[in-house]
């Protein structure tokens, strides 16, 4: 059953505890959870469907708090003064020692960060403290909620509780600006104009027009690659492979990440990205010739795993 409640504070209890709590935000309702907790940020993929991890926007109560996870630039600093709270959300690179999960930032190495404007949205972050994770609260591919009746409709059952915040006013998701690279680059349009942006930093290039654009959100994600090259549904494993392991892990590779000994789905996704990385990074280090991955079951966040490791082993240009 999931509860419909009116306090932040019980809201921010429940996110403590591992749990996932829509709540209202100026712009649609956010499907929150603890930002550093992965196996929570797991959850939020299991509960909206999604068959591939998209990285997370982080939410917070304010700038300051914000930017203790990233690495501001002066844009960002000017655009914050401005436009927090409010619907823009800053891509930016992560601070040195993140806590945030790898799995909300879908192993990219830079964070969207923002300060929502709604008064239950930042009570429930100030009394939480640290960052929340929040995709829009519907299930994939259905349309973005702005009442609770609609997160209720979609997510009965599937989520602790909806935090009633009321009708979402902008009803229109963040814009969201890319200030990662050497200049800002709109990734999304959304509640804040480029034009009013454009006032305040000067021209901003279109993530269509700039071939140096990293990332589109939704679709043109490209995630983490490692280096290596990496094979699937491995049944065995050659002595210079490094091995991804789900359950007992394949006899035979020096270098193993374990991604769920019991495999827990859920386990998994939360390691997935932190497994790729240090596989790639201790395994061009003993010279390995690339990673094997053992079978991951093709059902629940089993998708959104083999979709991720597909991208991982697809040919590079
Ligand atoms: O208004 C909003 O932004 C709402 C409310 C809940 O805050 N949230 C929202 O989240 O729309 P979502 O997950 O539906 O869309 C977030 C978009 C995704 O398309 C994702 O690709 C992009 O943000 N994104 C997140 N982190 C990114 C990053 N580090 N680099 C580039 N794009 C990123
Ligand atoms: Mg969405």
């Amino acid at each position: 059953m999931t509860k419909l409640i009116a306090s932040p504070k019980c809201a921010a209890g429940l996110l403590k505890a591992g749990k996932l709590v829509a709540f209202g935000t100026e712009t649609v309702y956010g499907l929150g959870a603890d930002a550093c907790n992965g196996e929570a940020v797991a959850g939020i993929y299991t509960a909206k469907g999604r068959p591939s991890f998209n990285p997370l926007i982080c939410h917070f109560a304010d700038g300051e708090t914000a930017f203790r996870y990233v690495t501001p630039t002066p844009l960002a600093e000017k655009l914050a003064q401005k436009f927090w709270p409010g619907p823009l959300t800053l891509v930016l690179n992560r601070a040195p020692d993140c806590p945030v999960s790898q799995l909300a930032g879908a192993g990219l190495p830079t964070l969207a960060v923002r300060v929502p404007d709604h008064p239950m949205a930042l009570d429930l972050l100030r009394e939480f403290g640290g960052p929340v994770a929040a995709p829009s609260a519907n299930r994939s591919g259905r349309i973005s909620p702005t009442t609770a009746a609609h997160v209720l409709a979609q997510l009965e059952g599937r989520i602790a509780a909806v935090l009633d915040s009321g009708p979402c006013a902008v009803g229109l998701e963040s814009t969201i600006l890319d200030l990662s690279g050497p200049s800002p680059v709109l990734l999304r349009p959304g509640g804040v104009s480029v034009e009013q942006l454009e006032a305040e930093i000067g021209p901003i290039a279109r993530a269509e027009a700039v071939s140096h654009a990293p990332v589109a959100p939704g679709m043109l994600l490209s995630h983490y690659a490692p280096r290596l090259p990496v094979r699937l549904n491995a049944a065995s494993v050659d002595e210079d492979e490094a091995l991804l392991a789900f359950g007992p892990p394949l006899p035979g590779s020096a270098l193993v990440f374990q991604l769920s000994e019991h495999k827990n789905l859920r386990e998994a996704a939360a390691r997935l990205f932190e497994a790729l990385h240090w596989l790639d990074e201790e395994g061009q280090k003993l010279g390995a010739a690339g990673i094997a991955a053992q079978p991951i079951p093709a059902h629940g966040l089993g998708l959104a795993i083999n979709d991720r490791l597909n991208r991982a082993a697809a040919p590079r240009d």
